[in-house]
């Protein structure tokens, strides 16, 4: 098991990574916690709770009260949140209730956001369980929910206690989901961590085969460069955008094939290369390393075809809720393991990146 400190101006906590780790949650959750009160919850949904469930309780004593999210983006919503703040209040919790987000990302923005506002904040502990949210969102302290409006436009920066990433989890995982969620770690590699890239690029079969000991050292060196950031720039205020390498088209990308035809790290990934793109045009990277890090991420792909306009997504890439003040930031590689923030991508330098990712898009290499 590794562990991982994340300690910003408002909260210091612990992130475990290991095996094991969800049949042992109950000592180890005291251990932070103090004795636990006399309400814990678990928000989790119906499908994780029927693979993980009894696993998740062999450690407790006394069961906690469960809650349920059904799964998906349109089930996080205020209306669920509503939904589970008035289940709390009928099952007797206080402002000493502990509550525990068992599940994806969305359980864990869901939970994290209850846990921000009820009673004006509990405490709360992240069980992340899809690669996706042990490598990134059950990190950092952003929790929240959708509108109809859009993604994530509502929320509150909520840390939790502690996160108990288990690897273990990850066996029941979709294959494309896993695939989709190492190009967080692809990310983490090509901003922060040469040796990361270096491991993934030795140890594919062993990470996409699930070898136990691979994927913690992947989810904790991707932890542990996401901490560090955090720790440094808690609110997004400089640094933290790094961690948007990929995410201005990406999130174009999501946003014009609504959110349904790709997952979020393979519109991550898409993104990623038009970055490359850019990069190696302005020389922050060389054709080498761009040829080297473009061949990482389609190692674990493979990525969905895209069939879009480059202009409707420089378009949609206007709209990213990152932009400030009109001024749209871009994350541009430096070498491998380094990157900076730059905002004089102009929309026709975008559009050619756009355009040549497309490109790359249609004829996918993987
Ligand atoms: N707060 C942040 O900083 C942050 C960062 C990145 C992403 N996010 C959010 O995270 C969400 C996406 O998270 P996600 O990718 O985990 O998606 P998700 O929560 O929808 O989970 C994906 C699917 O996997 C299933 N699942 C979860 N664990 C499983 C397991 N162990 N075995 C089998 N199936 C399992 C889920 O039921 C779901 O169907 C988005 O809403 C995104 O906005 C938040
Ligand atoms: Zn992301």
């Amino acid at each position: 098991m590794q562990t991982i400190r994340v300690a910003t101006p408002s909260a210091k906590y612990d992130v475990f990574a290991g095996s094991g780790l969800i049949r042992t949650l109950a000592p180890r959750i005291q251990r932070i916690a103090g004795r636990l009160p006399r309400r814990v919850f678990v928000l989790t949904s119906p499908a994780i709770w029927a693979l993980w469930g009894e696993a998740f309780l062999a450690s407790f004593a006394e069961p906690p009260i469960a809650l349920f999210l059904p799964p998906g983006e349109k089930h996080k919503t205020l209306r669920s949140v509503e939904s589970i703040l008035r289940q709390m209040i009928a099952a007797g919790g206080d402002r000493g209730s502990v509550l525990i987000a068992f599940g994806g990302g969305i359980v864990g923005d869901v939970g994290g956001f209850v846990s921000a506002i009820f009673m004006r904040g509990i405490r709360y502990v992240q069980v992340p369980t899809t690669f996706l949210s042990q490598v990134d969102s059950s990190v950092g302290g952003k929790t929240g929910v959708n509108l109809p409006e859009g993604k994530n436009l509502v929320g509150s920066f909520h840390h939790p206690i502690a996160v108990f990433a288990d690897v273990e989890t990850l066996g029941t995982l979709s294959d494309r989901e896993l695939r989709a969620g190492l190009m967080e770690s692809v990310k983490a590699g090509f901003i922060r961590d040469r040796a990361l890239v270096r491991f993934m690029e030795d140890s594919a079969d062993a990470i996409l085969g699930r070898d136990l000991k691979a994927l913690e050292k992947v989810i904790a060196a991707s932890i542990r460069m996401k901490a560090g950031v955090v720790n440094r720039d808690e609110r997004e205020s400089g640094l933290r955008m790094i961690l948007n390498l990929g995410h201005t088209l990406g999130h174009a990308i999501e946003q014009a094939t609504r959110y349904k035809a790709l997952l979020h790290g393979e519109a991550v990934a898409w993104g990623m290369i038009a970055a490359l793109y850019i990069a190696h045009r302005r020389g922050t990277i060389t054709s080498a390393q761009a040829q080297r890090m473009e061949s990482l991420i389609h190692q674990y792909g493979p990525l969905p075809q895209l069939k879009l306009r480059a202009a409707k997504l420089v378009a949609a890439s206007g709209s990213d809720k990152k932009n400030i003040g009109g001024v749209r930031r871009f994350v541009l590689p430096v070498g491998i393991g380094d990157a900076t923030v730059v905002e004089d991508v102009a929309p026709a330098e975008l559009e050619a990146a756009a355009a040549f990712m497309l490109a790359r898009a249609k004829g996918n290499r993987a």
